[in-house]
């Protein structure tokens, strides 16, 4: 835990939540802004979970990150969303306003400030055609965040076409259509952005079975998962000299807004944090 207890108290509560980097990032910028305050890990159980939430003011907390699996009952326990967290239906990030509990979702904030920081005007040139990967909650997230951005079309492929189709229906934007991988691959020489959502090439996991040889030239290949930091993904996109951003710029993006509203101070994503959290997960590697 990162303390200092005259400052305010923050925390994000998962279960499980030893891996969680979410202590080093905040507790980096506390150190390097020279601001008081604390940032903990909490290990709750989804039983336990409504009373921690009903506990929080009395125990003296700013707010905090929500992570697998309570988002969505997270969503539901707070007096008051923004309309991000209304429409994903689940929250990761918790301030008070007053005595209202209010719940927000920055997961597809940080991946646009990724895209934003790492691929500067990846979006200026064309928005016709985006096709993300993967039908979960990082997902639904992903396809929001484009759909906001003005993106015209979105096709959201799936290895479980139900499911794929499940998120379409449940977006509810004509924008947006249901494929798998097969019907994805054929929409790439079409495609401005290609994204990775599924688990698919995260260490330990199989590699993503998707070729990117025919997307054009400007398309941006994203891949959201951040460990190894170089997916094979990314490696094939970058091989063929595509633009490439990798996850952890979205883990670092999506974890200042919440860093504001209990500090009190906007926290940039520099060079210095990236390496800092760069090293934690090659030393949990090794
Ligand atoms: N960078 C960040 O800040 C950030 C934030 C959130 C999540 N993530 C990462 O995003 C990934 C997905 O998270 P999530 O919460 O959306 O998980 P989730 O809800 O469990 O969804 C997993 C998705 O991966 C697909 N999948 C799994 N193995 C696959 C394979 N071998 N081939 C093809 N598809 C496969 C699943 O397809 P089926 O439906 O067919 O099973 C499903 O669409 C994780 O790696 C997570 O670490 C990163």
């Amino acid at each position: 835990m990162c303390r200092d207890m005259t400052g305010p108290k923050a925390f994000v509560v998962g279960w499980p939540i030893a891996h969680s980097r979410s202590p080093l990032i905040h507790g980096t910028w506390l150190k390097q802004l020279g601001l008081p305050g604390s940032y903990e890990k909490i290990a709750v159980p989804p039983e336990d979970f409504p009373a921690f939430v009903a506990g929080l003011r009395a125990a003296g907390f700013a707010g905090g990150n929500v992570t697998i699996p309570h988002k969505q009952t997270a969503a539901a326990l707070c007096g008051k969303l923004t309309a991000t967290a209304q429409r994903l239906g689940a929250v990761n990030t918790l301030w008070f306003e007053g005595d209202v509990l209010v719940g927000d979702n920055t997961d597809g904030a940080g991946f646009l400030g990724a895209l934003d920081q790492e691929a500067p005007d990846w979006d200026k040139r064309r928005r016709d055609l985006a096709i993300v990967l993967g039908a979960g909650g990082a997902a639904r997230a992903v396809a929001d965040a484009l759909l906001t951005r003005g993106f015209g079309r979105l096709i959201i492929a799936n290895r479980t076409l139900d499911r794929a189709d499940a998120l379409v229906r449940q977006i509810r934007d004509a924008r947006c259509e249901a494929s798998g991988f097969l019907g994805a691959q054929a929409a790439l020489p079409r495609a401005d952005l290609l994204v990775n959502t599924t688990s698919a090439g995260m260490l330990g996991q199989p590699p993503l079975d998707f070729a990117v040889d025919d997307l054009p030239e400007h398309a941006v290949v994203d891949d959201i998962v951040y460990v190894p930091r170089v997916t094979p993904l990314l490696r094939a996109a970058s091989a063929r000299g595509l633009r490439t951003v990798g996850g952890l710029g979205m883990l670092l993006h999506q974890a200042a807004p919440g860093f504001e509203h209990w500090f009190g101070m906007r926290p940039k994503v520099t060079p210095e944090l990236r390496a800092i959290v760069e090293a934690d997960i090659a030393g949990e590697r090794r």
